[in-house]
């Protein structure tokens, strides 16, 4: 399911944050007491920002946001779609279920908008999925010390 964030959720994000594993093709994770002293338990909600809820328990975030400050003019001004999974849920398919809905919720509310993503290659199980969502690639670049791939998802909208 996906949902707001809300206050009970905190102790999943810090976990999300603070883990190795999944900071590995992301710069690294952030100190856990730095975490607990900074994040909130009163989560800021904008519309686009989904924790991904199974049976109770947040299990992952996603995000839509505007990439407003992209490095590469084919994505700047887009939305942007961004996930964060807990290495427990890794490999059941929630990832490309939640992200899959995520999009067709855009897809609702900002009909015809294209998303774009920007993930590094070597990030074998975010490339899979990507692919698996329909993001085709516009380019690779290099940034942040690594190879970077862009991709693009426009929705499918009905012949006339
Ligand atoms: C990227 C991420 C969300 C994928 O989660 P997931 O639970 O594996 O995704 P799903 O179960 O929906 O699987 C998606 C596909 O990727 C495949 N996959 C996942 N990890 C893989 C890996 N390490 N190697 C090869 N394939 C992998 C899955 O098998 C599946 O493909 P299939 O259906 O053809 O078998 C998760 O690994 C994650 O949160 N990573 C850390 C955060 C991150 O790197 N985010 C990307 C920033 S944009």
């Amino acid at each position: 399911m996906l949902r707001e964030p809300e206050a009970r959720d905190r102790a999943a994000f810090i976990e999300l944050l603070a883990s190795p594993e999944v900071h590995t093709y992301l710069g690294g994770p952030r100190p856990r007491d730095e975490l607990e002293r900074e994040v909130s338990g009163a989560p800021e909600r904008w519309p686009g920002s989904f924790v991904v809820d199974l049976d109770g328990s947040m299990i992952g975030q996603i995000l839509l946001r505007r990439a407003t400050g992209h490095r590469r003019p084919a994505a700047a001004g887009k939305a942007d779609l961004g996930y964060l999974f807990l290495p427990r849920a890794w490999g059941f398919g929630y990832a490309a279920e939640a992200c899959a809905a995520a999009l067709g919720w855009l897809a609702g509310a900002l009909p015809g908008e294209p998303v774009v993503l920007t993930t590094q290659s070597a990030n074998v199980g975010s490339m899979r999925l990507a692919a698996k969502l329909g993001f085709t690639e516009v380019e690779r670049f290099e940034a942040w010390g690594a190879e970077q791939w862009l991709g693009m998802w426009s929705p499918v909208t009905p012949s006339s």
